[in-house]
């Protein structure tokens, strides 16, 4: 099991915070301490903290050091501001980052005295940490169902799921959104296995899901990425679940590079494709997924190196040769009509923006 309570960030005392440094997951457990502005997008940017739901997290811890730094002088607004808007625009693809700062930044501004203004920012930091935690616990909740009704077709024999990436607690705060029916499931004592896709180059499946869910106790095997498909075609997989960074109002879903593929294997091969996410992650502006939603385009390194575990210490390799060009792009977009169902906090419902919006009804325009 995990220490109990672990979050992947949390409050140290004024004007610090804590996080998980994610890079050097699974083989050393280190936590970094954030001060600055730049510390907190540091950390976003290299990926010490990832995951859509973290990454927003960590954007209203920014905010409320951005308001702990700030002058008290008349630029101090402005200070403010364009310190969130850095924030905001460390990372471009998971849309968790915008919500969570500009709810952060405009409750902030509607206090006067800074006094005031670092109270609520460290008050609202605390909000969507408990918010997304407990919409991870009600996707656990939404999300078992539909692992018991297999396991009941399955005459109680082993539930395999596919997952890519990590959407596990380090990345969501608390339970996760893929992970969060498996660890439900597992907790109601179904069988369940995982099939963990290593999910290169930063290999945040074999790094971070396959530690989870081995201190949870889940059964799990890493796979090359390129596996699924013959997984799938052998009757070897259930169902797939994974998260997503932005998800449009209408069903597409961006996510870790390689979801496309698997939705499509899935699609191919009759197995039901799951994704889960809490509201935070729907981008309610955008319908067209292709068209609107930005892929982050990393430093081509992540994928010229790998990073491993070596006498003692983490080290990194090159294996392509010293000048071949490499492209590194960061997500990919799952069309709706990919897509079985979306397990949300609110419920279970099928991809297209009429049954979305049946959950969501407050976002019908
Ligand atoms: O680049 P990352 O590690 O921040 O990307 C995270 C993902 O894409 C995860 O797969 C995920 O499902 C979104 S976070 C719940």
């Amino acid at each position: 099991m995990k220490e109990k309570n672990q979050k992947p960030i949390w409050f140290k005392e004024d004007g610090i915070v804590c996080a998980i440094d994610q890079r050097r997951l699974p083989h050393e457990f280190t936590v970094l301490e954030l001060k600055t502005v730049d510390d907190v997008i540091h950390a976003l940017k290299t990926m010490v903290v990832r995951g859509a739901p973290l990454i927003g997290l960590s954007g209203a811890w920014g905010v409320y050091i951005a308001v702990f730094s700030a002058p008290v002088s008349e630029n101090r607004e402005e200070y403010i501001k364009s310190e969130c808007l850095r924030v905001k625009n460390a990372r471009p693809t998971a849309v968790n980052l915008a919500w969570a700062v500009d709810m952060c930044l405009e409750a902030v501004l509607e206090e006067k005295d800074p006094a005031s203004q670092l109270r609520i920012a460290k008050e609202k930091a605390l909000w969507v940490d408990d918010y997304e935690s407990e919409n991870c616990r009600k996707i656990g909740v939404n999300g078992l169902d539909i692992i018991k009704k297999i396991s009941e077709a399955k005459k109680g024999k082993t539930v395999n799921i596919l997952t890519h990436c990590n959407a596990g607690w380090l990345a969501c705060i608390a339970h996760g959104t893929a992970t969060a029916p498996v660890y439900a499931a597992f907790d109601a004592g179904i069988d369940v296995h995982v099939w963990v896709d290593e999910t290169r180059p930063l290999n945040q499946g074999s790094r971070l899901t396959a530690w989870e869910l081995g201190k949870h106790g889940v059964k799990h095997t890493v796979i090359a990425d390129n596996t699924g498909g013959h997984l799938m075609q052998h009757g070897m997989v259930d169902m797939v679940i994974v998260g997503t960074d932005r998800t449009t109002r209408a069903g597409d879903v961006a996510n870790k590079i390689g979801t496309y593929l698997k939705a499509l294997a899935a699609k191919d091969n009759g197995i039901p494709f799951y994704v889960a996410l809490p509201s935070s992650t729907f981008d309610w502006t955008i319908t067209d997924g292709l068209k609107d939603i930005p892929i982050e385009e990393r430093n081509p390194d992540e994928i010229r190196y790998v990073q491993g575990f070596n006498d003692g210490r983490i080290i990194s390799v090159l294996v392509p040769p010293e000048n071949s060009p490499a492209a590194d792009y960061a997500f990919d977009v799952t069309p709706a009509r990919l897509v079985t169902g979306f397990i949300t906090e609110n419920g279970v419902c099928g991809a297209s923006e009429k049954e979305i919006l049946s959950l969501f009804p407050d976002k019908k325009r």
